[in-house]
């Protein structure tokens, strides 16, 4: 039986299927991924990217935020890849998705469930009042400051060094303790504490789907069906595969 057949099959006998999505399913909208080969790391010091050197230099770091996240994000359109996962939901397929990616493609294909595990790119956050503010009543060439505060807003996404929202981290623990199956596509898995997830719906006895275009740090140790590929290919033939066209 073919691995497409295989995952199809675990996806048709499922009661409870969760995605876990990273950075490699927005790849062919032109989001680049951190990793790998054109990686934003390669190309950055991700250690501008911890929440203490933000605060020490607001201006700087705002730059660079608004230069490979904001400028990059603001046209990019869902792919194949992530209709697919929202149609998957609309037809029952899938209860839940849980992303580390902020680019709110997920939202914009149509999914509904989502945990948004690393934050998101839509709002900003005062860190002093809590206060959330919609990202485009500010103007983002310059530091924005909170209205009430006076202090540098952050992006509503989690920086190097920040703890994960704890509902957000209660509800992604949830999601996988109660998963028959968990379908994990495009990450490298080598970032904590997301990476903890997928090994805690194993050993709850989850079945494991996962896509990417190279093995993983999951690929070899927790995986039952490892299709190798591209996200959206992959997906449209699973969806192919179930008659979900
Ligand atoms: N289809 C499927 N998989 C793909 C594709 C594709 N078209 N393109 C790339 N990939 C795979 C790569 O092989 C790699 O395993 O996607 C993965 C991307 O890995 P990373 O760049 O490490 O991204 P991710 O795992 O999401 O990073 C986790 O790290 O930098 C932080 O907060 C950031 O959320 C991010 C976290």
């Amino acid at each position: 039986m073919s691995q497409v057949k295989r995952a199809a099959y675990l996806i048709k006998q499922s009661k409870f299927t969760v995605c876990f999505t990273g950075a490699g399913i927005s790849v062919e909208s032109g989001v680049p991924s951190f990793r790998g080969e054109d990686g934003l790391w390669e190309k950055y010091d991700p250690s501008l990217f911890e929440i203490d050197y933000f605060y020490k230099h607001p201006d700087k770091s705002w730059a660079l935020i608004n230069k490979i996240f904001f400028e990059v994000l603001k046209d990019k359109k869902p792919n194949k890849a992530h209709f697919a996962l929202a149609k998957l939901e609309e037809l029952g397929y899938i209860k839940a998705l849980i992303t580390q990616n902020i680019d709110n493609l997920h939202y914009l294909a149509g999914s509904k469930n989502i945990v948004e595990y690393h934050g998101n790119s839509r709002m900003l956050v005062c860190r002093n009042c809590g206060r959330k503010f919609n990202i485009s009543d500010f103007d983002l060439s310059s530091a924005p400051y909170c209205p009430y505060c006076k202090v540098p807003l952050k992006p509503d996404f989690i920086f190097f060094g920040e703890m994960i929202q704890k509902e957000v981290q209660e509800k992604s623990e949830q999601l996988m303790n109660n998963c028959d199956l968990l379908i994990i596509i495009g990450t490298s898995g080598l970032v904590y504490p997301a990476a903890f997830l997928p090994p805690m719906a194993k050993k709850k006895g989850a079945k494991i789907i996962e896509i990417n275009k190279t093995f993983s740090e999951y690929t070899d140790k927790i995986v039952d069906v490892f299709l190798e590929g591209s996200a959206s290919e992959i997906l449209e033939e699973i969806l192919s595969e179930l008659n979900a066209h």
